[in-house]
């Protein structure tokens, strides 16, 4: 008996060469920037498809680039395929481009537009399933919208069966125009078929390109079957033209990231004041108050509350932790550790288990052990802290001559008074206390108390000698 298929696997004999196009020049976009490598929820636009690609399990992967090449191999990297369309004479035309590399491919060519980022795995496995399991020399992904705007539109025959071709909206009568069923721009093409039909196109139209639509109407001129999948979802083909599209999608993607989390067990109490980038992990019970950014590689545990107000990038949080009105970037929080309001943790700070950080404390480069209390009003910065110390309010290190940053180590159940000041490069030995106000310049041996601070004199009867000299002050 066969082994069953997991997810992974391609699904079918098939073999898959995927064609991912981001080889145009974004003038919409009226950016400096490939509109590939603009960011969406922290996210290159051309990941999402790369990784969507990827994850429907194709065989291989090429790019076709051309508008600032370099620019986006570099950020995609070495390990795809690239060929490059100097002149972008269109979508058709970008595919040729790639013939050089799969003219002999046997298989099936899935070609994606690199501006679709709503584009899931679980649709491409859908197409592949469909196509490879049909006699369609092209499956085209299709979606129905209320407001087909620039799209192009899907011409099917009397009864709707079957598609004759596709058409530009700037190439559509007006007829053509009332069409809601529309291109998304992803097809699985039989790669024979494919490459033959494109050397008879031509860019006889209103935008005089090469159209990669036009291979529809010549295959069905040729009288190959095309197919079509229609997505249930509408939004799942939506490129990005312009930035008013970047954001709506942006949006889409937001509410797609958040409902995932909360299907998997986080509450989110206010979705629209909360930013999610994709691929931020939370843990199941844990709450997301208001106000509240989580982005980058940020992973955060279970039963923790964060926010109102936190802003957490690049992090990792353990369980149990509470983070309120507070920044956290590029640092780790062990369990149960409590933090803010107004906390600022640095970049480089591991801060350990049950921990109290307060109010208006900045780290920096600092690791705190287990169990520490920093209440109210401290920098610490290049320190370590060993674990049950107290650490009072207004301590200060001072990690920085103006030429040079020095460590602080301070050691276990160690007690440091309100208003110490301990000028790095300077240790205080456990269990040893510090009295508050004290300026620390020289280490402080275990179990000692250092007090480094002019003693108090009081003057008797001062202010009365003083009020009898000035009768009219106070
Ligand atoms: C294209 C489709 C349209 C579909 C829409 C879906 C054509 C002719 N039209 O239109 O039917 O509804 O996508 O989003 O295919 N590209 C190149 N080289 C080029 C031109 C484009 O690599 O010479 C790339 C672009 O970088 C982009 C993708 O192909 O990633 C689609 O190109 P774009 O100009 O955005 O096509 P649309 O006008 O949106
Ligand atoms: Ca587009």
């Amino acid at each position: 008996m066969p082994a069953p298929l997991s997810p992974d696997q391609p699904m079918s004999q098939t073999p898959i060469a995927a064609l991912v196009l981001a080889a145009g020049k974004s003038t919409r976009m009226k950016s400096k920037t490939p509109k590939t490598l603009h960011k969406l929820l922290g996210k290159p636009i051309i990941h999402f498809l790369l990784e969507a690609v990827q994850e429907a399990g194709v065989e291989r992967t090429i790019l076709v680039v051309g508008h600032q090449a370099d620019a986006v191999k570099e950020l995609v990297g070495p390990e795809y395929e690239y060929v490059l369309q100097e002149e972008q004479l269109g979508t058709g035309h970008a595919v040729i481009m790639a013939e050089p590399l799969l003219g002999d491919w046997k298989g099936a060519v899935l070609v994606v537009p690199g501006d679709a980022p709503l584009i899931t795995a679980g649709v491409l496995r859908e197409l592949i399933q469909r196509h490879t399991s049909s006699a369609a020399a092209a499956t085209v992904l299709t979606a129905v919208l209320d407001d087909a705007g620039s799209y192009g539109r899907i011409v099917r025959n009397a009864s709707a069966d079957s598609i004759v071709g596709i058409v530009e909206a700037k190439d559509a009568t007006s007829e053509e125009l009332k069409i809601q069923e529309i291109n998304t721009s992803v097809y699985l093409f039989n790669s024979v078929a494919l490459f033959s039909a494109l050397k008879s196109i031509r860019p006889a139209n209103a935008q005089g390109e090469y159209y990669l639509t036009d291979v529809v109407g010549h295959f069905v001129r040729e009288g190959l079957i095309v197919d079509a999948l229609v997505s249930s979802d509408p939004d799942i083909g939506r490129g990005i033209n312009t930035r008013v599209e970047m954001v709506e999608l942006s949006a889409i993607l937001r509410d797609r990231v958040q409902r995932e989390l909360m299907l998997s067990g986080v509450t989110i109490v206010d979705p629209a004041t909360t930013h999610i980038d994709a691929g931020v992990q939370i843990g199941q019970d844990t709450i997301i108050q208001p106000f509240t950014i989580l982005s980058g590689v940020t992973d955060i545990g279970e039963d923790c509350e964060i926010g109102p107000g936190a802003r957490i990038t690049d992090s990792k949080i353990g369980n149990g932790v509470s983070i309120k009105d507070s920044f956290v970037v590029a640092s780790e929080v062990g369990d149960g550790t409590r933090i803010g309001p107004f906390a600022n943790l640095r970049p480089g700070s591991t801060v350990g288990r049950n921990v109290k950080i307060g109010d208006f404390i900045e780290l920096k480069g600092t690791d705190i052990a287990d169990n520490v209390s920093v209440g109210h009003f401290a920098y610490l910065g290049d320190a370590s802290v060993g674990s049950g110390t107290n650490v009072g309010a207004g301590v200060i290190t001072c990690n920085w001559d103006g030429a040079v940053k020095s460590k602080t180590i301070i050691g276990s159940n160690v007690f440091l008074g309100s208003n110490t000041t301990l000028v790095a490069p300077v240790s205080v030995g456990d269990g040893s206390f510090t009295a508050a106000g004290s300026v620390i310049t020289e280490n402080v041996p275990e179990d000692a108390l250092a007090i480094g601070r002019a003693r108090q004199i009081n003057k008797e009867e001062w202010a009365v000698r003083k009020r009898a000299e000035r009768p009219n002050r106070h």
